[in-house]
């Protein structure tokens, strides 16, 4: 199909980005993903949301990380990569892991959120028409619920892909027993748990502690970090105060009562490193979760081209020493 709009960057696969096997499954997944819960709803720039996922792609990310209710407002972020399936990407479908999820609040009623077979299935025929997609690659479960038992959003998760809406499944921030249970389940239907999605940088390790991580190598399902740099923090953004057009100045999940001073030593500490390392803070934070080929993928976010392409590099140098693992570690415990 020829597209005059946009004709994918021929060197793509030249650019320097590594693929790394997801867990033991036949899919290869960009070390650097782009995730859209940011910077790509009705309240951003479109011609911004359009260059980002077009560098993006012309770089080597072959995978593209959504939900339901990224926006805001809810549900237009996948409408954004809607837009710009139509006017670009079409031809290159066959080139891309798209991802959905469904577990967090949607709509009202008891049938927008949480675990249910009634919601997961709705969510997923929105937002295949909100992409204007007929599959995706990747369905997740976005968290954990109590409540409905485990079996139902499981067997959901199966039949999402004996129907042929999803190719794989995965799961999102559920607890290690549930994702224990979840692993065996899909296992014995022949429909393997692709992927875990879990928050994880250098400020967060509970997936370490917890034992998630260890626990999907050992099942042979693969690890993508959400929120690697801290939303922020872990960059240059905050180094000199807070930027009026920074997350932390315009959004509720990262507030200015974040940027404590503590942290604001932190990264400057942390900052000192990265530049004798050669890397902007952004690329070692990044580096720093790539060093471990149990994480598959980070997910990063990003409101510019600019931020693209400087976080991009990060897979240039993954590389650590043990002395400035050491020093790293100190480093960030106290800046918690
Ligand atoms: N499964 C889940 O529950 C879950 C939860 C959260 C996120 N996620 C996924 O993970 C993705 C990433 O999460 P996130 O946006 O929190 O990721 P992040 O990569 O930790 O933070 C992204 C923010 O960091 C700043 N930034 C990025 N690159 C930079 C650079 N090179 N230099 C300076 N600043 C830079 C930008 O902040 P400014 O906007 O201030 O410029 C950007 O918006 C989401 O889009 C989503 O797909 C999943």
């Amino acid at each position: 199909m020829i597209n005059p709009l946009y004709a994918a960057s021929g060197g793509r696969y030249d650019a320097g980005m590594v693929y790394e096997r997801c867990g033991r499954s036949g899919i290869r997944l960009p070390r650097i993903s782009l995730g859209m819960w940011h910077n790509f709803g009705d309240v951003d720039s479109l011609a911004n949301s359009r260059d980002m996922l077009h560098y993006a792609f012309d770089h080597g990310i072959t995978c593209f990380d959504l939900a339901n209710n990224y926006g805001p407002s809810y549900g237009s972020a996948e409408e954004t990569f809607g837009l710009i399936m139509e006017s670009s990407f079409r031809p290159y479908r066959d080139e891309m892991i798209i991802t959905s999820k469904a577990g967090h609040d949607m709509w009202p009623g008891p049938y927008g959120e949480w675990g249910s077979r009634k919601y997961l299935f709705a969510s997923l025929h929105q937002s295949l028409k909100r992409m204007k997609l007929d599959y995706v690659d990747i369905f997740y479960s976005h968290r954990y619920d109590p409540e409905t038992p485990l079996e139902e959003t499981l067997q959901a998760l199966v039949d999402i892909v004996r129907q042929g809406k999803a190719l794989y499944v995965g799961i999102s921030k559920w607890p290690v027993e549930a994702a224990k249970v979840a692993y065996v389940y899909l296992a014995a239907r022949d429909v393997p748990c692709l992927i875990y999605q879990g928050r994880y940088n250098m400020l967060d390790r509970d997936v370490e502690t917890s034992g998630i991580l260890r626990q999907a190598a050992e099942a042979g399902v693969g690890f993508t970090a959400f929120s690697p740099l801290a939303q922020g923090i872990l960059t240059g953004r905050y180094l000199n105060g807070i930027p009026a057009d920074s997350r932390a100045a315009k959004h509720r999940f990262l507030t200015p009562g974040n940027i404590t001073p503590a942290v604001v030593e932190g990264i400057k500490a942390l900052n000192v490193i990265a530049e004798r390392r050669g890397q902007t803070l952004a690329q070692m934070s990044l580096a720093w979760l790539l060093k471990d080929s149990h994480v598959t993928s980070v997910i990063i976010g990003s409101s510019s081209v600019a931020q693209l392409a400087d976080s991009i590099r990060c897979v240039d140098n993954t590389g650590f020493s043990p002395e400035e693992l050491a020093e790293i570690d100190s480093i960030t415990a106290r800046m918690l």
